[in-house]
């Protein structure tokens, strides 16, 4: 079984379905209201293990029913719980999210996410020196982010990072990345280029190996020094794409040992079948799925 570790942020989602965004000073009439787990985190640590892998949650939740909402969530999803630290006096990190045609705008709080630390992330050098990938993403502090990848080089264990948020990042780190996973605009932030456009020329500048997602489009990869390659996206009816980034990359990772080619294409189905359905963790399919919609699809 393919054993994968999450370093990341939990967070609970603030969903409101609307007709369609609210503009500055306007009060609009919304559809429904749901409370769902969320955080990119926790979102590719249940993504991750409905797809069959053993998942590991390095995290924090705060003292509030928000947090143990969000840590029952993830020991009801099989997520293990042991890195995974409550934190006194401070709320649970949240997310409001509208939804409108199938887009979404959020807006995050990262409360306890916030306090994710270095001497946490070494606590848990054991699960990941065991994994087969560490996940991580920007949504807790960066010497936190700093810390797992290199504990993960020490240990020879490939990382995904996933820089959403995205900030500028230290050509340095980016050297000890297995694979960074943005879209265009993340990428031409981490690399201090927001002017350039040709995202093909942005990957060709990384200083690793990226695999690009580009929505509808699918994704582009590019492994070592080969030149950019294409995986087409799937068509779907999209109706949440919340979380849709965080079920892509948790598929990579699952997959990755089958080869890159396969690991990106099933990494965009399982991204689709999650934008099908409503909320981040609520679309993710199992493996299953994701084999029984390959049958179907091109
Ligand atoms: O990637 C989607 C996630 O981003 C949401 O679940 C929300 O919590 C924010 O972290």
């Amino acid at each position: 079984m393919t054993r994968i570790v999450v370093v990341g942020s939990i967070n609970m989602d603030l969903v409101t379905l609307a007709p369609r965004f609210a503009g500055p000073g306007e009060t609009l009439t919304g559809d429904r209201f749901l409370t769902v787990p969320g955080g990119k985190g926790a979102n590719q640590a249940v993504a991750a293990s409905r797809l069959g892998a053993s998942v590991s949650m390095v995290g924090c939740i705060g003292d509030d029913a928000f947090g143990q909402q969000l840590y029952d969530g993830l020991v009801s999803e099989g997520v293990d719980v042991t890195h995974v630290r409550r934190v006194d006096g401070v709320g649970s990190g949240t997310a409001s999210i509208t939804v409108a045609g199938g887009e979404n705008s959020i807006v995050v709080v990262p409360a306890a996410n916030g306090r994710v630390t270095p001497a946490q992330v070494e606590a848990a050098r054991g699960i990941i020196r065991g994994a087969d990938a560490v996940l991580v993403q920007l949504e807790i502090p960066l010497d936190a982010v700093d810390a797992t990848l290199r504990i993960a080089q020490d240990e020879g264990v490939p990382v995904i990072l996933n820089p959403a948020p995205a900030q500028l990042l230290p050509v340095e780190w980016l050297s000890r990345v297995r694979f960074l996973t943005p879209n265009q605009h993340e990428l031409a932030t981490v690399l201090g280029a927001q002017g350039e456009s040709d995202f093909r020329e942005l990957m060709r500048r990384a200083p690793c190996p990226v695999v690009l997602t580009r929505g509808e489009d699918g994704a582009w990869f590019r492994d070592k020094d080969e030149e950019p390659r294409h995986q087409s996206g799937f068509k779907v009816d999209a109706v949440d794409s919340t979380g849709a980034g965080d079920t892509f990359n948790a598929a990579l990772a699952v997959y990755l040992a089958e080869g890159l080619d396969v690991a990106v294409r099933k990494a965009c189905a399982t991204a689709a079948i999650a934008v099908s359905r409503l909320g981040a963790q609520g679309g993710m399919p199992r493996a299953d799925e994701v084999t029984a919609f390959l049958e179907t699809h091109q």
